[in-house]
């Protein structure tokens, strides 16, 4: 349960909340690097955060973020023509680079005149096959951080993005929440037995304990969490931990150990939710294997679309609240589907959406089985409230090294605690912190 209050300021993310102030102080993905697949290609509206933007790649390969709306009367930069280094609006040809400077200006006869302002433009970054953004102000600019899959190689990452319409926060809590697995994904999770696929293999174990016991604990970043279950057969005793990892604001480090979910707000009543996979022995983007995999989850483009939950996509017959993301009722009666959707990624979109875009959560009942979800309302508040206060968001610390945070699973040993298949708080600060070559 959460205060109607708390909940306002957890949910509400447009310019001038405080948890609106509190993600701007981050990186975030924005959109796929393949959304802007070569130099000057067309440009990609965005709304994040409450607000419209316009992404572009220029001549240079230079990507420009800016404010939709032109600086001159507000005439859309989605209609216009990316060519020669910047973007020009097509109302009255005032052009501008990635940057925000404005190149020309045609209709002004005044040469002067296009160098006494800027358009609204913010810093853009490529890595791990997305776009990611610096919306806050200039002077508190987080370093970028260096996650581990940045290093590979295309061939071994696949990113991918959906959208779903509900607050992120919203959708974020299924991913701190294993005990949804084995019910709500029981389908998916039988069809492990008999997949060849790394990711099938690594979630087998899941449909075989309902109700993990689950602990959290802080990190440097947000939290960690972990679902032990009980998986004790005729070679004995068995605990398998399964460890999430949470970095604030919306970064979520699957326990496989090859996976991470991002859940950016688009606005208060809509999200995009990104999936970076990675494998680095196998070109997991190459076919067949991308198809395979994709198509394992529920995330190929077929399946996306005909879910209605590929980006753009408006049609009002679509799969959504009103018709019960048009569930198998009859296959749900007969025993061929539990819950009657197509996959894993389209559960979790209709349950995170089907309680309404933005849930009042004063009347809910938190159970032992949400002792995680309980911590990222806290981190997420509390980050909230820092900014709000003048101070700095959680995990906003560049002493902490992006590059060793991990999700993972392992049975323990006997007598191993959960927390050594993760970094340690001392571990994960001390190698930015100690000068090189310090012990
Ligand atoms: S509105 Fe864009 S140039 Fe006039
Ligand atoms: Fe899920």
């Amino acid at each position: 349960m959460l205060s109607k209050e708390d909940n306002e300021l957890m949910c509400r993310v447009g310019p001038e909340t405080p948890m609106g102030d509190a993600l701007r102080r981050y990186w975030l993905p924005a959109l796929l690097s393949s959304d802007l697949p070569h130099p000057d290609c067309d440009p990609k509206r965005v709304r994040l955060v409450g607000e419209d933007f316009i992404a572009f790649r220029d001549t240079k390969g230079r990507i420009g973020f800016l404010d939709e709306y032109c600086r001159h009367r507000s005439a859309s930069l989605a209609l216009g023509r990316v060519e020669d280094c910047g973007i020009r609006c097509i109302y009255h040809g005032w052009k501008f680079a990635y940057d925000g400077t404005v190149l020309e200006t045609p209709n002004v006869e005044d040469p002067d005149f296009k160098t006494r302002f800027k358009a609204r433009a913010f810093p853009a970054r490529e890595a791990g096959g997305f776009i990611w953004v610096y919306l806050g102000p200039v002077e508190k600019e987080p370093p970028f951080p260096h996650y581990s899959w940045f290093d590979l190689p295309a061939s071994h990452v696949v990113t991918t993005v959906h959208h779903g319409e509900c607050n992120f926060v919203q959708i974020m809590e299924g991913l701190v929440d294993s005990s949804h697995l084995g019910l709500l994904h029981m389908d998916g999770l039988k069809k492990t037995d008999t997949s060849d696929l790394t990711f099938a293999k690594k979630t087998n174990t899941m449909q075989f304990n309902l109700a993990p016991k689950l602990e959290a604990e802080d990190a440097p970043y947000g939290f960690n969490y972990v679902a032990l279950r009980n998986i004790s057969d005729a070679q004995g005793q068995r605990i398998e931990a399964r460890v999430t990892a949470f970095v604030a604001p919306c970064f979520i480090f699957n326990p496989n150990g090859d996976l991470i979910t991002i859940v950016v707000p688009a606005d208060d009543e809509a999200s995009y939710f990104f999936h970076a996979f990675w494998d680095a022995e196998k070109k997991l983007n190459e076919e067949p294997l991308r198809s395979q995999h994709l198509s394992f989850i529920g995330l190929d483009d077929a399946t996306l679309h005909r879910f209605g939950i590929d980006l753009g996509n408006v049609d009002p017959g679509r799969p959504n609240r009103a018709n019960n993301f048009l569930q198998d009722r009859e296959g749900m009666r007969s025993g061929r589907t539990f819950s009657g959707l197509p996959g894993f990624v389209q559960e979790d979109i209709a349950v995170s959406v089907a309680s309404g875009p933005t849930r009042d959560r004063s009347r809910e009942t938190l159970s032992a089985a949400d002792v995680a979800v309980g911590r990222l309302y806290r981190v997420l508040i509390n980050s909230a409230r820092r900014v709000k206060d003048g101070g700095d968001p959680v995990g906003i610390d560049p002493a902490i090294d992006t590059n060793a945070i991990k999700g993972a699973a392992a049975v323990l040993r006997s007598g191993q605690a959960w927390q050594s298949l993760v970094p340690s708080a001392a571990t994960l600060t001390r190698a930015a912190r100690e000068p090189a070559g310090a012990k």
